[in-house]
């Protein structure tokens, strides 16, 4: 390490640099030249009090190094560095001061976008499209959250996404993901071979359990090496509206951090180096998403095919949003400066902006009963080279906000400390004019079902808008595969509605497949045949590829697993106990809390198992 009587770049420290501050000046004796070098960067930037309380040499110094060994990893963890995180605090909070409004000067308008109808002939030759594309895909999930609103104890990734298998998130997306790997190369003349990228964002509050969940469980059948995990870092806090750094209230060495939000993704791609790598393996599409979707899945294949045919750069998916709902708007907006951006533009800004640009009404439903701005639901599909190309140019900065709380009016101090944060969608704000940005509608029921409200608040929701919740989420899956089966021909029974944790939900049968039985709606097709028929009371597992249900009537519970070297036919009557539906209460603790937040538990009271671990064909018939 080098003393601090070394010279440093011009700076001559024997030569007696002064400092600002007398405490730090104290204390350059105990300092390397880069621990200086950091320390004069914070002076520089208006930063002095950071060092007032520093004792003189031989107290406290292992901390004071490891508060500039902090301030090493804060520096290196943001682009351009703290002196440019510095200035665009400055600069933004400014702006928050003045109540700046971001969008003045911008004019909404519907951008263009492809409104998909689940199961008609576009659809499905999209769906084709997707697959094919698939095998140039890599997949980014974000799954750094804290979880706060869920108040879930262990991280998001590792909850059931429904209970009648135990399949949690982060299985159902490996298993998507493979499942689209396999289906992909089989659109390849002899089979070609792929390996889908998978990259998670992690943070602090959730790297660790993250990889423990994937090592505990072999990576769900991944590569270990296709998986990478990438830990965003949290950003400074700052005091006031010169941004100067708060000290955390319960260590005076450490400079207090908070989440800087999913954007964050974008900035750790870039600077893993891992973009410029997939590129050179012909990678095409990167794909973002988050943590708690059960459904995301079926909307992948033909949202992918959108890219592809329609060639977007950037494609984000959405669904139908009622007017004033709230979810963000997909809009272009259009500057008087000739500038426009296609954009996420959050519900209580979108009234108002159209209000100020000749909507008297504001956002209001079309002909069709929906908004003309179609729910962001901050999936996205991205396509590589023109990504790289923009993140060179950005070094991977993605526009950023803050939002202070303001103790008074006069907006001169905060009530608690605050910080830049980002946001994953807000990537194209960056983009020239001439980027061919779109989006993709697609039905909620079949792609939209995040898990993200604690039964409390979910029950509160008023009624009509979505709770977003463990029960929702749930049923959700059911009913989508329901419908699934019901427009591929299946004689499903209506649901029945009933109340979970205050909350009114449908309640389907209770139909699951792993993702291999089926990736596209078409899968679906062919592996049904006529003459099927569920019940209400009815659950369905299917494990296994080449299953197919043809004339099967299932009134009860039914499991069948084949590996992938078995052809299944299964036909017939099937009728017994089943499983059922039991109420819990979710403040009873003496529940595992993945099971109380639904508000319900499976009761296996009887099933008929199939088991089809041989290579053959065979046949089910009671
Ligand atoms: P959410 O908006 O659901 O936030 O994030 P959250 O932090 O998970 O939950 P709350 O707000 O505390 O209740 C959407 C997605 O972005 C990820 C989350 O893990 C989730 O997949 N995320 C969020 C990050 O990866 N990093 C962040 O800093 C914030």
């Amino acid at each position: 390490m080098e003393s601090a009587g070394e010279n440093l770049g011009g700076l001559s420290i024997a030569g007696g640099w002064i400092s600002s501050s007398p405490n730090l000046d104290k204390n350059l004796g105990i300092l390397s030249a880069e621990e200086i070098a950091l320390a004069k960067m914070l002076l520089d930037k208006g930063q002095k009090h950071l060092f007032d309380h520093w004792p003189e040499p031989g107290v406290d110094d292992t901390r004071k190094k490891n508060f500039l060994h902090q301030v090493a990893r804060l520096n290196s963890s943001y682009p351009g560095g703290l002196v440019s995180y510095i200035q665009n605090a400055r600069k933004l909070l400014a702006d928050s001061k003045a109540g700046k409004n971001p969008y003045d000067g911008f004019t909404p308008s519907v951008p263009s976008g492809e409104i998909l109808t689940f199961g008609d002939e576009k659809f499905t030759l999209l769906e084709e499209t997707g697959v094919r594309e698939s095998r140039k895909a890599a997949f980014v999930l974000v799954a750094g959250g804290l979880g706060e609103r869920l108040g879930y104890k262990g991280i998001k990734l590792a909850l059931p996404s429904e209970t009648t298998t135990n399949r949690c998130f982060l299985q159902y997306y490996i298993e998507s993901i493979l499942a689209l790997q396999e289906a992909s190369c089989r659109t390849v003349q002899g089979h070609g071979e792929a390996e889908i990228p998978l990259v998670i964002m992690t943070s602090d509050d959730t790297h660790a359990p993250t990889l423990s969940l994937l090592e505990a469980n072999y990576y769900f059948g991944m590569k270990s090496s296709q998986v990478k995990l990438l830990k965003q870092e949290k950003v400074a806090c700052l005091n006031d509206n010169d941004a100067r750094l708060a000290l955390d209230p319960n260590d005076s060495y450490k400079i207090q951090t908070k989440p800087h939000g999913h954007g964050d993704v974008h900035t750790l791609l870039f600077s893993s180096g891992l973009l410029n790598l997939w590129h050179r393996a012909d990678i095409r599409w990167v794909l973002f998403f988050q943590d708690t979707n059960g459904l995301l899945f079926k909307g992948i294949p033909a949202s992918l095919g959108v890219s592809a045919t329609r060639g977007y750069q950037v494609n984000s998916l959405a669904v139908p949003r009622k007017a004033k709902e709230a979810m963000g708007g997909i809009a272009q907006l259009t500057h008087t400066d000739g500038t426009k951006m296609v954009i996420n533009v959050e519900y209580n800004q979108l009234g108002p902006l159209l209000r100020a640009t000749g909507h008297a009404d504001g956002d209001v439903n079309c002909e069709t009963g929906f908004s003309p701005f179609p729910g962001n639901i901050n999936q996205l599909i991205l396509e590589l080279e023109p990504y790289i190309q923009e993140l060179s140019k950005t070094r991977g900065a993605i526009a950023e906000f803050v939002n202070p709380k303001y103790k008074d009016s006069s907006k001169t101090s905060f009530k608690s400390s605050t910080r830049l944060e980002c946001m994953m969608q807000d990537y194209p704000k960056s983009l020239p004019a001439s980027a061919k940005i779109g989006f993709t509608v697609v039905d909620k029921w079949l792609a939209y079902a995040p898990v993200k409200n604690n039964p409390e608040d979910a029950s509160k929701v008023p009624k009509g808008n979505p709770y977003h919740s463990a029960t929702s989420g749930e049923m959700a899956v059911y009913r989508a595969n329901c419908l699934m089966l019901k427009k591929a021909g299946v004689l499903v029974a209506d649901p029945i509605i009933d109340i979970f944790n205050g909350q009114e939900v449908e309640v389907w049968p209770r139909v699951t497949w792993s993702p291999k039985w089926a990736s596209t709606f078409t899968d679906v097709i062919w592996k049904v045949g006529k003459g099927c028929s569920i019940s209400q009371r009815s659950t369905l597992v299917i494990n296994g590829q080449n299953i197919v249900l043809d004339g099967l009537r299932l009134d009860g519970t039914l499991v069948i697993t084949a590996n992938d070297q078995a052809d299944v036919k299964v036909t017939g009557h099937v009728q017994n106990k089943g499983w059922t539906i039991e109420h819990v209460d979710y403040k009873d603790n003496s529940i595992p809390q993945e099971i109380r937040i639904r508000g319900f538990k499976i009761y296996k009271i009887e099933q008929l198992e199939l088991n089809y671990m041989e290579s053959g064909k065979f046949q089910f018939k009671p």
